[in-house]
């Protein structure tokens, strides 16, 4: 055991350097996007990671929404500004195949629909935009987005415009009433040409959310390879995106069966999950449990694809950011986690924060936007903090900058595990500036390079890093339905979590909590996720100065001793 004056030798350097994490800047991508296994790349090989927002063209007034309240311009600004790369457009398939529908202008196509508020807004700030044809109008949206250098994905979300989707609204499958196999593939077949050449649309999603009383396997693989060749036919270059059954969730039967395409490099698949997929279990069950479940099933049903080579896409998923829908805060933790985990690429619906008309209500305004009801600032900068960990990649080809480690993720506050000096506690702070930690099979936590690890102390105290790392309260492990507890046992054997002072987000051990099957009770503090990473640690950002050959002299005499 050490004596407190090695200890000290050890500790010493680490308060003399002070560091911050680096964020190296993001190089634009090289398009086209091809994909490399389970990752999307750009063309030098080096992981894009999708970070998207859906922005709503495709209800009746078949325009993008949000035109009535800022400029086009503005609005791609702020995308960028608010560090997503990209949108997922989504248009009804009758702007591509009705063509006296596409000719409509945006005034036309609003005076049509008695919106007359909404005209005068679209005047006084998209006046180049509002005696445009609905077509010519979509296009320059596009190009706007591209100028900012927001990528496009372009998502056939519908096709008699209106809000998507339930079971039996005639837009669901091939054969519904709305939904006619050979209209779609021409639709997709025109989309595609118009935006032959466009680099920044790097993909298209087929069709959004397949449902309904006429879903059937062998129809899905019949019209979703056709799709799939047409678009790629007409325009080699993008994406070819591909939903699954059941609004998005399934995709099982892939596992048996693979589509057979033409082409390599270009699929993939999309899926969709929210709180309220799982109706309101979450509020009304245990969180855990219904965490661990839902993982299961997504495991099942699409997560699967990744290990099969396959990128897969949540081009949708979001919450009510009003903190209000307990449904959907519990929920969001868990997305988190598993985003965090799989480094999946996503789209949160929505950008909109309010629509000229949804279900018949002016104005609605949109809970689950990011932009507050007049598009003017965000509605929840608290909510875009907490989601922007999950806007840069962790992993992925032509990405890393330090050997293969773990960071440890709190999916509650989107940050990760630091150590600041000897003399500060764990705190939870940005992920980019974390330690490289492993979780060794003695299931102790260490901090790479050193000989520091992850201990327990007491009941309501803040977890430490020591350096004798053989005892029970060193080791942990992940417990509970949602396997994101850490647990430890103290000296006098009490079970302990890892658990979040929520005031200052330093790191203490407390009893663990929610584990009996309670639907009053939120774990959410006392989550956490191991995430695979190679990106740069602050030891690996840090310059070698004299602080840090002091800590590398510290950790070779205490190697020595030891
Ligand atoms: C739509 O506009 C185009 C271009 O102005 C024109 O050629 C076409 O005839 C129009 N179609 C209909 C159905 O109005
Ligand atoms: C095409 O669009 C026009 C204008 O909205 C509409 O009146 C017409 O019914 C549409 N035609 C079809 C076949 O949907
Ligand atoms: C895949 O598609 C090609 C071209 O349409 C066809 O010749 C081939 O038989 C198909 N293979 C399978 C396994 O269905
Ligand atoms: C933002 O979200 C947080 C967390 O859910 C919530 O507590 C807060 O009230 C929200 N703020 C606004 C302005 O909606």
């Amino acid at each position: 055991m050490g004596s407190p004056s090695r200890f000290f030798l050890c500790f010493l350097p680490l308060a003399v350097v002070f560091c911050s994490a680096i964020e190296p800047p993001r190089p634009a991508a090289a398009l086209p996007l091809t994909t490399d296994s389970r990752w999307i790349v750009d063309e030098a090989g080096r992981r894009v990671k999708l970070a998207c927002l859906n922005w709503v063209s495709h209800l009746e007034p078949v325009v993008a929404e949000g035109l009535s309240k800022q400029p086009v311009d503005e609005i791609s600004k702020k995308i960028a500004a608010m560090g997503f790369n990209c949108v997922r457009l989504t248009w009804p398939l009758y702007l591509a195949t009705n063509e006296s529908l596409a000719n409509l202008t945006v005034r036309q196509s609003l005076q049509g629909l008695g919106l007359l508020e909404s005209i005068a807004g679209f005047q006084a700030h998209n006046p180049s935009i509002v005696d445009l044809p609905l077509i010519k109008a979509f296009q320059a949206v596009v190009s706007s987005l591209g100028e900012n250098k927001v990528m496009v994905i372009l998502d056939n979300h519908i096709s008699k415009p209106g809000w998507c989707c339930s079971s039996n609204d005639g837009n669901g499958f091939f054969g519904d009433i709305y939904f006619d196999p050979d209209v779609w593939l021409k639709g997709l077949a025109k989309m595609a040409t118009l935006f032959k050449g466009t680099p920044f649309v790097v993909g298209m999603s087929l069709r959004n959310e397949l449902r309904g009383p006429r879903q059937n396997v062998d129809d899905w693989y019949r019209y979703m390879q056709r799709g799939a060749e047409v678009v790629h036919a007409a325009n080699p270059d993008v994406l070819v995106i591909i939903s699954g059954l059941s609004f998005d969730k399934d995709f099982s039967f892939l596992s048996s069966r693979p589509l057979n395409l033409s082409f390599t490099k270009k699929l993939v698949f999309e899926l969709h999950w929210y709180g309220f997929t799982d109706g309101s279990a979450w509020r009304t069950s245990n969180p855990n449990q219904v965490c661990g479940l839902a993982l299961d099933n997504i495991r099942r049903s699409s997560g699967f694809l990744l290990d099969q080579g396959h990128p897969l896409f949540v081009s949708e998923f979001g919450v009510d950011q009003s903190g209000s829908n307990v449904n959907d805060n519990r929920y969001l933790s868990c997305f988190m986690a598993m985003a965090a985990e799989l480094d999946l690429d996503w789209a949160l619906w929505t950008l909109v924060g309010s629509y000229y008309l949804r279900g018949g209500v002016r104005g609605y305004d949109e809970t689950y936007g990011i932009f507050s009801l007049n598009w003017g600032q965000p509605r929840n900068s608290s909510f875009l903090n907490r989601i922007s960990v999950m806007q840069s990649p962790f992993q992925g080809p032509g990405l890393a900058q330090a050997k293969p480690h773990i960071v440890i993720f709190h999916p509650l506050t989107g940050l990760c595990i630091q150590r600041r000096t000897l003399f500060e506690p764990l705190k939870l702070g940005p992920c980019s500036g974390s330690e490289a930690w492993s979780y060794t099979p003695e299931k102790t936590l260490t901090i790479k390079g050193t000989y520091f690890c992850l201990q327990a102390v007491g009941l309501g105290k803040p977890a430490k890093l020591g350096v004798i790392c053989t005892g029970a309260s060193s080791r942990w492990q992940p417990i509970s339905d949602s396997k994101m507890h850490l647990s430890t046992t103290l000296e006098d054997g009490t079970a302990v979590c890892l658990d979040i002072d929520p005031g200052s987000n330093v790191v203490f051990t407390n009893a663990c909590k929610c584990l009996e099957r309670d639907n009053m009770c939120d774990p959410a503090s006392q989550w956490f996720k191991f995430v695979n990473t190679t990106l740069g640690t602050r030891s690996a950002t840090r310059s070698i100065r004299f602080g840090s050959v002091l800590e590398f002299l510290g950790r070779k005499m205490l190697g020595g001793i030891l």
